[in-house]
């Protein structure tokens, strides 16, 4: 729609001058053009329980459709609670402590508008999930990066190096998108040491706590009483649920952080749609869809990686998360962007750049992708990635 001659709007000086069209909706297009297995979308391509789907339609059908209290309806808040102290051994108060929110999206980025204050610096690991830095630059923040090592670790000594007197908080993401990689005890402890010794708050965003392999722990930062006490940590219901567009998520924090958390919070969604969050407390009564998940996802992870490993891909480990990281050195010396490009287009099946997740342009020849799509899906894609 075009302005009256002479009644132009004010001109917009973009406060996010980086940011453009995601590489995700790039990749989608062209997959959706070529005909290509998308293994590029982070998301399944299967349905959910139906059993969740009921709950949530019971709770329509029986008018819980109105606003429900700011903070989350108190059953599902209960329901948060209960899961952590089962899985982690950490006793948050569900009334104060736990907030239901539009995602993890939506925690993370009031997590960061309730801390982060102009000038402010937070220290983010690359690669790095494609929100945090427009997150923190919409707060008035300013971004610190940390490389992972070759390995896809976090070098404790370099974030130790990247706090300054302006440092705020130390986001973390384990199990870690896009490198499948988890935290361990040891590294936690190492972020405990950090940001106690300098006061900084941590947002851990651990919204794939539930697709940990190989029998290994989840070290989530609220089985850490010291590292719990300064933290945000995030989950969502959508990854745990196989529901990513229902975007439902949720904050566990020591209560004064979450009051602040709810004052943001409460101008910004207000509060999350009240018949999902009755159905996802009622289907929490049951603890077996989020305990099976590890070997739900182990399955198709080893399903996946049989697969490629006919081909001339490496394979990187696949500790957590539904993402599998491959190098292409031995198949072609394209930049990411255009492997990932030639990989849809020519042989379909899509997949998304490593370097997008990065803040400064990097090549690994890797891609990631994602394996949470049903055995038809991954056996169709294996069938063409095979005449690599
Ligand atoms: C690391 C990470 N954090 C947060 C999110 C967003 O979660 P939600 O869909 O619950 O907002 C995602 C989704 O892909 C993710 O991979």
């Amino acid at each position: 729609m075009n302005a009256p001659q002479g009644f132009a709007p004010p001109a917009i000086e973009t406060k996010l001058p980086k940011v453009g069209t995601t590489i995700f909706t790039v990749m989608s297009t062209l997959a959706t053009e070529s005909n290509a297995v998308n293994l590029g979308q982070g998301f399944p391509d299967f349905d959910c329980d139906p059993r969740l789907v009921d709950a949530v339609a019971t709770a329509m059908r029986s008018g819980l459709n109105q606003y429900p209290p700011m903070a989350g309806v108190p059953a599902l808040r209960q329901a948060v609670a209960d899961k952590i102290a089962t899985a982690y051994q950490a006793r948050y108060d569900w009334n104060t402590e736990i907030t239901i929110t539009a995602g993890a999206t939506q925690a993370i980025f009031t997590a960061i508008l309730a801390i982060v204050r102009p000038g402010d610096e937070v220290i983010v690991i690359e690669p790095v999930y494609d929100s945090y830095v427009p997150n923190i630059e919409l707060a008035g923040g300013k971004a610190v990066t940390v490389a992972m090592t070759a390995e896809f670790r976090i070098p404790w000594p370099a974030v130790r190096e990247a706090v300054t007197a302006r440092t705020r908080a130390i986001m973390v993401n384990s199990p870690h998108n896009p490198s499948g990689t988890i935290l361990r005890d040891a590294d936690l402890r190492e972020l405990e040491s950090i940001v106690v010794e300098h006061g900084l708050f941590v947002i851990s965003d651990e919204v794939y706590e539930h697709m940990v392999y190989d029998g290994e722990p989840h070290q989530s930062v609220s089985r850490y009483p010291l590292l719990a006490s300064r933290a945000f940590v995030v989950s969502s219901f959508g990854k745990t649920f196989h529901v990513t567009g229902w975007k439902v998520g949720y904050c566990a924090a020591p209560a004064p952080l979450t009051a602040e958390f709810r004052k943001v919070h409460q101008f910004n969604v207000f509060t999350v749609n009240t018949p999902v969050q009755h159905g996802m407390a009622a289907y929490m009564a049951d603890p077996a869809p989020w305990r099976q998940l590890p070997a739900f996802y182990q399955r198709k992870r080893d399903l996946f990686r049989a697969g490629l490993s006919k081909t001339r891909f490496r394979l990187l480990p696949a500790e957590g998360t539904y993402f599998q990281l491959v190098d292409y050195e031995a198949i072609s010396d394209l930049s990411e962007f255009e492997f990932a490009k030639w990989l849809t287009a020519e042989i379909g099946v899509a997949a998304i750049p490593l370097s997008a997740f990065y803040e400064t342009p990097v090549e690994n020849r890797i891609v990631r992708f994602c394996f949470a799509k049903t055995d038809e899906t991954l056996n169709l894609a294996l069938e063409r990635l095979a005449r690599l």
